[in-house]
């Protein structure tokens, strides 16, 4: 139902005039009316589509009011009906009430005290159809668990995902190494409509060229030297279900022609073989390669590319959210905390300054293995920056701190001043980003200057990494 558009209200009642007033008076309110003379015409134009409220005489011949409310309430719960009764007769308005009427009021009628009445069950409408759109998103929200991240980056990724779990269409998602890309694979197969089918994976970079196609297409029994039986091929087991084709980049190009004819004929044939298998599958592919450059180089189909870039989604690197390194943290700690049977309640102030300092080139899964570890060596109940590995310590910014020495005397004295500022300039946006939880809206308001403009800066500054954020990722 369109919220914006002006609500639509159907007034039913046997008697012409009283029709035509409560139109005259509703229509000045700006609503949409329509008119019903009995409960059946009612019933089947709310069958036809919905009312944002209806206004229901109680007493009809045939279909009588309170039978046409408990038909109403019936197809459309979520619609507020209000009750007209003769004047005298609470008592049938209370019982109309009890079956579910959201309010009434007694005619001959005072126009201002049905307005409100009119404006009141209108207003609860929209905020049950709020509402109700919340607790839809909160129920796709519980369909990410397990998988952490609030930031915009990641909200962004969400949502597209709660798009495409519910059709069939291909999906590719694009991300470095351990941005958690066979994690959203697994949650658009499990929350679709193929969930009770198989899920089955296929790592294309993993499997030697010779056997990648046997692997995908299966074959006969004697179909080449030490074929010594029928093999099923991951196709045929995936049928009805989703193929995960991982690390689709590095596919050749002899196995991605082979490939396209399956995603364009729906048929396969194993190998050997010439009967044609129907299949009928969902394809999620995912890599860490920039596909549309690998269709510029000629070393990736420019067919099958746009076969599989249907729905890309883009997952971003870690230090392109650092905002959610705390949440992360805290996530991986519990795990570990219940796997290894430790305590650990948090990580110190200067452990975390260096945990949000890291550039994290292994994503989340470096973190994870980073905060096991430390979770496993911590002596104390609180991760210290000792129980850091040293790649994470050592890369810590050196950058003199306001009012620091010069480090050296090499260049002009204005040379030497434009260093100092620019390093300071630096550790400034990193103090406020760290103390904004790299929030970039909250940094920009401390730092007193635009978006746009921290953005430049942080750009200037390497604070994120732009060249290896593929296409689309917007670090901003
Ligand atoms: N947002 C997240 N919340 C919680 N855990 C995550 C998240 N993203 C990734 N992980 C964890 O990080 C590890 C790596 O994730 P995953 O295997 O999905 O990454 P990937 O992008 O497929 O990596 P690769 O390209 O190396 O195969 C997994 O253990 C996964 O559970
Ligand atoms: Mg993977």
């Amino acid at each position: 139902m369109e919220t914006q558009a002006a609500p639509n209200i159907l007034i039913v009642d046997d008697e012409k005039n009283m029709r035509f007033l409560l139109r005259e008076a509703l229509a000045k309110e700006g609503y949409v009316i329509d008119t019903a003379e009995n409960g059946e015409d009612a019933v089947s134009l709310v069958k036809a589509r919905p009312f944002d409220c209806v206004l229901l005489d109680l007493r009809m011949p045939r279909m009588d009011g309170i039978a046409t409310l408990e038909e109403l309430n019936r197809i459309t719960p979520e619609t507020p009906v209000i009750i007209m009764t003769a004047f005298g007769s609470k008592e049938t308005a209370m019982n109309a009430i009890s079956l579910g009427a959201y309010d009434y009021f007694t005619k001959p009628f005072d126009i201002d005290e049905m307005r409100i009445v009119v404006k009141r069950a209108l207003e609860k409408q929209k905020l049950e159809e709020e509402i109700r759109k919340l607790r839809g998103c909160l129920e796709i929200r519980g369909a990410f668990k397990g998988i952490i991240g609030q930031s915009r980056e990641m909200v962004e990724v969400f949502d597209l995902v709660s798009k495409v779990v519910k059709n069939d269409v291909t999906v590719i998602i694009y991300g470095e190494s351990g941005t958690g890309k066979e994690l959203i694979a697994n949650v658009i197969h499990e929350q679709g409509p193929r969930r009770d089918s198989p899920m089955v994976k296929i790592n294309c970079a993993a499997i030697p060229e010779t056997l990648l196609e046997s692997e995908l297409f299966g074959f006969e029994k004697g179909s080449f030297t030490g074929a010594l039986q029928r093999k099923i091929g991951k196709f045929e087991y995936a049928n009805h279900g989703t193929l995960f084709l991982d690390e689709i980049g590095d596919m050749s190009l002899v196995t991605q022609a082979k490939l396209l004819r399956v995603l364009e004929e729906r048929k396969i044939e194993r190998i050997g073989g010439n009967e044609s298998i129907d299949v009928d599958i969902r394809i999620i592919a995912a890599t860490n390669q920039d596909l549309s450059k690998a269709v510029h180089e000629k070393s990736f189909r420019e067919d099958l590319y746009f076969r599989l870039n249907v729905v890309p989604i883009f997952l971003p690197p870690l230090r392109a959210r650092k905002g959610d390194i705390p949440l992360l943290i805290d996530y991986f700690i519990d795990e570990n905390n219940t796997k290894l049977s430790r305590e650990i309640c948090g990580v110190s102030r200067n452990a975390m300054r260096l945990l949000l300092a890291y550039d994290w080139p292994g994503n989340v899964r470096e973190l994870e293995n980073v905060i096991q570890r430390a979770v496993l060596l911590s002596s104390q109940d609180i991760i210290g920056e000792d129980c850091l590995p040293t790649s994470v310590t050592d890369s810590a910014p050196q950058t003199p701190r306001v009012g620091g020495p010069p480090t050296a005397f090499d260049g002009s004295l204005q040379e030497i001043v434009e260093n100092i500022a620019a390093s300071a300039e630096r550790q400034i946006i990193i103090d406020a980003l760290e103390r904004t939880n790299w929030s970039r809206t909250k940094t920009a308001e401390l730092l007193k200057i635009c978006r746009k403009s921290l953005h430049n800066k942080m750009k200037k500054h390497g604070l994120f990494d732009e060249q290896k954020t593929p296409d689309g990722f917007d670090a901003d």
